[in-house]
């Protein structure tokens, strides 16, 4: 199976901004990356097609189909919904290039352990957040009577048959606790998980398998309980809006004080989001599905906010916060609880005028004038951050490279283009 995505990245991608426009507008929010995940290697746990309706064409979604095509399945779209036949699985051996590009490659695990009895992934590169150990993972895989051995590169697994289990999670994990869910649906018995994450994402995963036919129920809440089935049938379902991106949108608007109407957008899962808007002088109104923003009274009142596990803050909108933050007079704290290193963005800013500190772990911003400079992407959301910045900062800001952003904005570019901002995409040869 060519590894046809996996080609060495020779023209590197750049987004170049004109910043002070203010971005006015309606845009739709695609399918959410976090959530379609999961749901692609949950299809792996059924002999026939799955169909994921709205979904995302994003770099991600891509890495993980040529993965499922790499085990034996086939995929296809048809406009705008991926069709996933898992009906010949030939192979859990997933080659280490693949875990290098995309992290969720460790919750194939959990899919591909019921379906085949055994299944290798490599360590998941760790990325410019944070180290990201599995440990939580093969704990609970252990736990469901899988034989994990570790070694240099990574993880192989064994299991004749996965037995339920009650497992107590020893700190909150969204991919742990997916992993959890994806092995237990088939075990032997009753699987409780324990201590779980409650993000929505794991919410919209679990209807998606009781769709397949799973029994599961407590999922929002931090107890999941699952009874074992013998098998799961193919289903379709509709991937959700996204959320960060969402938040991400509402964000570049406040960057601009502009006014900015998010169709389509989750307003039930952006609750913290909002409450920090509404602090910070925004106004928003929800009508007939889409969330109406007005960012006009943005930039007088500075922010204090933490990260945290939902339904706290979320931790991959808070770079994007960091560089609405830079715009607003006063001076913004922002502390990070869950990535022990995710304030490299705003440590770029710096290059762009913004007066940015760290103490004792907490990200100090003074608020000020940000000036068009080119800087350094090393990470999806950081990334999407010093777009934000450069929509705000006087005169041109270049990022490289683009491909962090690709992962999981379907077109950014055009959006905010749409919305009035000016930026695009280039190739730097
Ligand atoms: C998911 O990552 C998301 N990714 C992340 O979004 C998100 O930031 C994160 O959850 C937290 O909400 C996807 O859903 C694909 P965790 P995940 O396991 O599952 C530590 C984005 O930008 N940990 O909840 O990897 C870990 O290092 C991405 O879309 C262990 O110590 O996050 C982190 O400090 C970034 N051992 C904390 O737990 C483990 O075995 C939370 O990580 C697993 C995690």
């Amino acid at each position: 199976m060519p590894l046809a995505f996996l080609k060495g990245e020779t023209a590197v991608g750049q987004y170049l901004i004109e910043g002070g426009h203010k971005l006015e507008g309606r845009v739709r929010i695609q399918g959410s990356k976090n959530a379609v995940l999961p749901m692609m290697a949950a299809a792996l746990l059924q002999r026939g097609t799955v169909i994921l309706r709205h979904c995302p064409r994003i770099d991600d979604v891509r890495c993980m189909e040529e993965i499922l095509r790499y085990t034996g399945a086939r995929t296809w779209w048809q406009e705008e919904n991926l069709f996933l036949d898992c009906s010949k699985i030939v192979t859990g051996e997933i080659p280490g290039a693949y875990a290098d590009k995309m992290r969720s490659s460790v919750f194939l695990l959990g899919s591909l352990l019921p379906r085949l009895g055994s299944a290798a992934v490599s360590y998941p590169g760790g990325c410019t957040i944070g180290l990201r150990p599995v440990d939580l993972h093969v704990k609970l895989l252990r736990n469901l009577g899988a034989e994990l051995t570790e070694h240099s590169g990574g993880i192989s697994a064994r299991a004749e048959t996965l037995r339920g289990c009650r497992h107590r999670f020893p700190r909150v994990s969204v991919g742990a606790t997916e992993n959890g869910i994806l092995a237990a649906v088939l075990a032997r018995g009753e699987t409780v998980l324990e201590n779980c994450a409650r993000e929505p994402e794991i919410f919209h995963l679990c209807r998606f398998l009781r769709k397949m036919g799973a029994s599961i129920r407590g999922e929002g809440s931090s107890v999941i309980c699952i009874q074992g089935q013998r098998e799961l049938q193919p289903a379709q379902t509709e991937v959700p809006p996204d959320r960060i991106v969402a938040g991400t949108y509402l964000l570049a608007g406040a960057a601009v004080r502009g006014e900015v109407e998010l169709c389509g957008a989750p307003v039930e899962e952006m609750g913290a989001l909002l409450s920090v808007y509404r602090k910070m002088g925004g106004q928003y109104e929800v009508k007939s599905g889409t969330l109406f923003t007005d960012s006009r009274r943005v930039g007088k009142i500075p922010v204090q906010i933490a990260t945290g596990c939902y339904p706290g803050f979320p931790t991959d909108l808070q770079s994007p916060l960091a560089a609405v933050c830079a715009t607003i007079r006063g001076r913004s704290r922002i502390r990070e609880t869950i990535f022990e290193d995710r304030y490299q963005a705003a440590l770029e800013m710096r290059k762009m005028g913004a007066k940015v500190e760290i103490s004792r772990g907490n990200l100090l911003i003074q608020g000020g004038r940000l000036y068009g400079a080119e800087v350094l992407a090393g990470d999806l959301r950081g990334g999407a951050a010093l777009i934000l910045a450069g929509l705000a900062a006087e005169g041109r800001t270049k990022i490289r490279p683009s491909r962090y952003v690709e992962r999981g904005y379907e077109h950014i570019e055009e959006d905010l283009t749409a919305l009035g901002g000016k930026i695009r995409k280039a190739v730097q040869e």
